[in-house]
């Protein structure tokens, strides 16, 4: 049997990851190799719960970062044991559109709840599944979300309403994370055209992994 893969796309608003995750999961069909595309916060039913109270309920209006992270660990706890660890043990390759660096960028940095509650809830939740590959789409949070606007027209969520400086220390955030850990995180400039874009994953996959 083959060995499971697991990848994870990071990246702010508006990098394009839906799109690039699909043709990733295309690229590894047309080698035989079965795919399941993923999210998060999401992935299984009790996490795409937790996904609307973070984003979408107006109860969370004036959530606190506490709690904000609480529930991205819960959502993520549920996903790795429910989906993610089930499917690498059975082969697959599992494409994550965000995991645990999300986290790190947002709720550490950009939330201000600092490395140590972090590291251990993002630990604590992932249960010892690490990505074999995390690709970094990296864009300008102005340009990234002006793609998100013409996306979603009015329709932006709790998570993607907060001001630009927010998105820039999420983007310093991730540049930080990519930095400390060469080997596991590829970054790739995504203010190109699709297909540029595309053909910079393909070679990071091709280069990192043995497919
Ligand atoms: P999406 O819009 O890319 O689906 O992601 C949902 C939002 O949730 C996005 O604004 C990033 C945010 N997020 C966090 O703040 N922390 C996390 O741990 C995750 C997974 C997502």
């Amino acid at each position: 049997m083959d060995k499971g893969i697991f990848i994870t796309f990071e990246g702010g608003e508006g990098c394009g990851k839906s799109s690039h995750i699909k043709g990733l999961a295309q690229y590894f069909e047309g080698l035989g190799r079965e795919c399941v595309i993923t999210r998060e916060p999401g992935g299984t039913a009790l996490s795409e719960k937790i996904r609307d109270i973070l984003l979408h309920a107006k109860e969370g209006s004036d959530m606190s970062p506490k709690t904000e992270i609480l529930l991205f660990a819960a959502a993520r706890a549920q996903h790795v044991e429910q989906l993610i660890k089930p499917a690498l043990a059975q082969g697959k390759v599992v494409i994550s559109d965000r995991f645990y660096d999300s986290t790190t960028a947002y709720q550490g940095v950009a939330r201000k709840l600092g490395p140590y509650a972090v590291k251990w809830l993002n630990s604590f939740a992932a249960e010892g599944a690490t990505p074999d590959l995390t690709i970094l789409l990296d864009l300008s949070p102005r340009e990234g979300l002006a793609r998100a606007s013409t996306r979603d027209g009015e329709a932006s969520d709790r998570m993607g309403s907060q001001a630009l400086e927010f998105y820039e220390a999420v983007r310093g955030a991730f540049l930080q994370i990519a930095k400390d850990d060469p080997e596991r995180v590829k970054v790739v400039d995504s203010s190109g055209t699709k297909e540029e874009t595309f053909e910079k994953i393909i070679s990071a996959v091709e280069e990192k992994l043995d497919v």
